[in-house]
């Protein structure tokens, strides 16, 4: 049998996108595999947010290339495919600088993967258009599935914040409909899912037709996907301060699925970086939001986006991002250096930030979110949580789950317990994942 080996290297739309692809492979006879050795076609799905990301990616390619020669050496033919968002930006500069490359397709085309491929026999192929068809209408039914799983509802943005490069990678904002949406939900209950992830790259700027064509907001989409069988639990990621209504707000404290916990990226808590980076709103107004969704939902988990060293950035900038982050207090973030990326106005701009003053401040601001995130992890201990198990764990006669809250547990179960919420105390936090015990149903009550 035929295999392919997909790796996703960037965000959650990134891993959406290579499950589907590996989806429609699948349709066409080919079977997953982990081993890039053994594949006859191999997909990169890129990432271009950062240069690092995206430099990734072409010493993975320096090593496919030996590999192409050697399997053909074999007699074995292998087909190379650069998907995702640097396909997008670089198009056909990527097989100019890398001549093992066959296919080179953006996230908007994938859907026509076979055919690019039965092309790229004759000669090397690039599909990077927004096709006018719907790739979600050309893409077969989705297989590997666990418990949890991402359903992409939105793509694209419109947002141009000044350091960004996913409005040109992924294009103008576009939902797709509630039918659309449910339908796919409820595949994925039927396969066995109990947690989607609603996700777009501006999430709450859902605004999908519903059945009567007029635009419905994510809060009504989650009460929808929350009255599907099976459907236990509900996330949805990421969203944008300026996009966050009073419904979604509701949403937190009336719909039980939904779960406690919020990835709001505010990236610096300066208010000159904040409106130079064209982000619309100040750290006082993201502060005021965090209070009303709290106000409604006091348990629930925060996380962020922070990125340090955005062009002009002064020390009085940064301490503001410190002082926002202490205000705030959050279970999780992601903190990044700021990378020009080609395109973006910041790029150009003179008063870049010296290499070692990021990396002064990325450490200070990574100090400051481990010590909260650690404080979170300790303070779980003792507390019962309804966990979702979702797959083996670490160690044989253990599985690995979720907390509502999002922060990951191992704990002594048999497999069978996978697919189930089950309550469990936890008894011990580790650096990246809590320990626990499995509780009686009726100890937990
Ligand atoms: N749509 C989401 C984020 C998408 S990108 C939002 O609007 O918040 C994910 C994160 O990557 C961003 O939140 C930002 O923190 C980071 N990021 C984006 N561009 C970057 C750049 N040029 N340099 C460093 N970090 C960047
Ligand atoms: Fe990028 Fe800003 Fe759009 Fe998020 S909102 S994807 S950071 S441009
Ligand atoms: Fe990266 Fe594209 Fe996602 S640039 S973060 S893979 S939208």
């Amino acid at each position: 049998m035929k295999k392919a080996y997909v790796k996703s290297y960037g965000c959650q739309m990134n891993a959406y996108d290579a499950a589907r692809m590996a989806d429609v492979l699948g349709a066409e006879g080919y079977a997953p595999t982990d081993s890039v050795a053994d594949a006859d076609v191999v997909v990169l799905n890129t990432c271009h947010i950062r240069e690092k990301a995206a430099e990734k990616v072409y010493s993975e390619l320096g090593r496919l290339r030996v590999l192409k020669t050697e399997r053909r050496a074999r007699g074995l033919d292998t087909r190379i495919v650069v998907a995702g968002c640097v396909a997008q930006a670089e198009g056909a500069e990527i097989q100019a600088r890398q001549p093992a490359v066959d296919v080179v397709v953006g996230p908007q085309s994938y859907h026509r993967l076979p055919d690019l491929l039965a092309r790229s026999r004759e000669r090397r192929v690039v599909d990077t258009e927004f096709p006018v068809e719907d790739k979600f209408d050309h893409l077969p039914r989705r297989r590997t599935l666990g418990p949890a799983a991402f359903l992409t509802v939105q793509e694209g943005c419109d947002k141009f914040c000044a350091f960004c490069v996913v409005p040109y990678t992924r294009g103008a904002e576009v939902s797709r409909s509630v039918l659309a949406v449910l339908a796919e939900a409820e595949k994925l209950a039927q396969g066995g899912v109990r947690e989607v992830t609603l996700i777009g790259q501006n999430v709450n700027a859902y605004h999908g037709a519903g059945a009567d064509g007029a635009p419905v907001g994510l809060a009504d989409l989650v009460r929808a996907v929350s009255k599907i069988p099976g459907i236990a639990r509900i996330r949805y990621t990421t969203s944008h301060p300026n996009d966050f209504d009073d419904a979604l707000i509701r949403a937190h404290a009336e719909v039980p699925a939904l779960m406690p916990y919020l990835h709001l990226p505010v990236q610096s808590g300066s208010d000159r970086i904040l409106a130079a980076m064209n982000r619309k709103h100040t750290g006082d107004q993201y502060r005021r939001l965090i209070d009303r969704v709290r106000a409604v939902r006091p348990d629930i988990a925060l996380s962020s986006d922070f990125i340090v060293g955005f062009p002009g950035e002064a020390d009085a900038d940064f301490a503001d991002t410190l002082r926002l982050v202490r205000d705030v207090g959050f279970e999780s973030a992601f903190s990044f250096k700021y990378s020009p990326r080609p395109g973006t106005p910041a790029a150009d701009r003179g008063d870049q930030v010296p290499e070692p003053v990021m990396a002064a401040r990325l450490a200070e601001l990574q100090t400051l979110l481990d010590g909260q995130r650690h404080a979170y992890q300790r303070a779980a201990q003792g507390r019962v949580f309804d966990v979702l198990v979702e797959k083996p764990g670490r160690h044989p006669g253990q599985v690995a789950g979720k907390t509502p809250h999002l922060l990951a547990v191992q704990f002594d179960a048999a497999p069978h317990h996978i697919g189930t919420v089950v309550p469990v105390r936890i008894t011990e936090a580790g650096t990246n994942s809590l320990f626990g015990e499995l509780v009686s149903e009726a100890a937990a009550a």
